[in-house]
């Protein structure tokens, strides 16, 4: 990664001069942007610019604050927004660029009867997480009344992206653990997902391939270096989960993130290695156009294992040393009697991805098995 640069401070200032914006709408995280150093970047870029800032409160996307912020870009009616911060930030304005009228806008989302028609303005993506990916993807989670629902449509996707090493090696050691976790589940689950093809698992690989180099040491000793393999990393698993989509792991998360407040990748990580397992030792039941024990064989060889215990207590190690705890006990989840509403929240289409089919009886078996 020594000789590779992602993109530079230049490129983002280069960018914004050349377009001749004049009103900039920035959304970002409230303590995001002065800990990533965005704040210091973009007060000098946005200079001579007409700026209007959101910055956002709440742990994961939802609706009442997506409407806040629909609201604040038709008042200021910009020409460029910005979202610059985790996945949530992003999220937020891959979804606010495409909303037209908030009337009945929660109606449509949960019908599923939401219009794509265009985009507001212009938008950009620069990551404060590596992370998500949400800077190449066509869709976008927004939760209502704690259940996800995502949008999808190629109108989402961000007009431009940078990647900027030096916003993303400041944050929290607990943050780049989790955005970092979730750029490896996103890998591993594309390989395996029934909608993978050859290009999203060549993205999937390369991922990993970075990823598992550099993840732990991104961890213990944050540099320039290792932020720009994991943001590179997060990139690729994003254009992977692009194709791809997720699976199990993340269906099963986002209960987790609404309900108790766990951080996206943190959520993912608690059954990633459950569901391989699952979906390995049930790989003759698997309906995808792939072979999934071959595929299987291609993450052995990624991840430096034999078989699938191995690649089980790789996991489990790896989750240990990135303090991501998924003992249900310890996060104070009760699952004897909070399975049903975590159940209720599961995303059922995210598990149709799944290469072996899987129901909700099958998911709260998997859930009790290791508590
Ligand atoms: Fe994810």
């Amino acid at each position: 990664m020594k000789n590779l640069t992602l993109s530079t401070e230049n490129d983002l200032e280069n960018f914004i001069k050349s377009k001749k914006y004049m009103k900039v709408f920035v959304i970002s995280g409230k303590k995001s942007y002065t800990i990533s150093g965005a704040s210091h970047l973009l007060k000098k870029i946005l200079k001579k610019k007409i700026v209007k800032f959101y910055l956002k409160n709440s742990s994961y996307p939802e609706i009442s604050e997506l409407k806040k912020i629909v609201f604040s870009i038709k008042d200021f009616l910009p020409d460029l927004i910005l979202a610059v911060g985790g996945g949530s930030v992003i999220d937020y304005g891959k979804i606010a660029n495409v909303v037209q009228n908030i009337t009945n806008l929660e109606k449509h989302i949960i019908n599923s009867s939401f219009k794509f028609k265009k985009k507001y303005t212009q938008l950009v993506a620069i990551p404060t997480t590596a992370g998500s990916g949400a800077e190449v993807t066509s869709n976008a989670v927004i939760y209502i009344d704690k259940i996800k629902y995502s949008l999808e449509n190629k109108l989402i996707k961000p007009d431009r992206f940078f990647l900027i090493p030096e916003l993303v090696v400041n944050s929290s050691k607990k943050i780049k653990a989790a955005a970092g976790f979730d750029a490896i589940a996103q890998a591993v689950e594309s390989l395996i997902s029934k909608k993978s093809n050859y290009q999203s698992a060549y993205y999937a690989k390369k991922s990993l391939n970075i990823s598992l180099k550099y993840y732990l040491e991104y961890l213990k000793r944050p540099n320039i270096e290792n932020s720009t393999a994991m943001c590179l990393a997060a990139n690729l698993a994003g254009k992977a989960i692009n194709i791809s989509k997720t699976t199990a792991p993340h269906a099963v998360s986002y209960p987790f993130a609404s309900l108790y407040g766990l951080s996206h990748g943190h959520a993912v990580s608690l059954t990633i290695e459950k569901f391989l397992k699952f979906n390995y030792v049930n790989h003759n039941s698997a309906k995808c156009n792939f072979d999934l024990q071959s595929r299987y064989k291609n993450i052995f060889e990624i991840f430096k294992v034999k078989n699938i215990l191995e690649l089980e207590k790789l996991f489990i190690d790896m989750k240990s040393k990135a303090n991501l705890i998924d003992d249900f006990k310890k996060l104070k989840i009760n699952l004897n009697t909070q399975l049903d509403k975590i159940i209720d929240g599961v995303n059922l289409q995210r598990l149709r991805n799944n290469p072996v089919d899987l129901n909700k009886k099958d998911v709260k078996t998997i859930l009790l098995g290791f508590n």
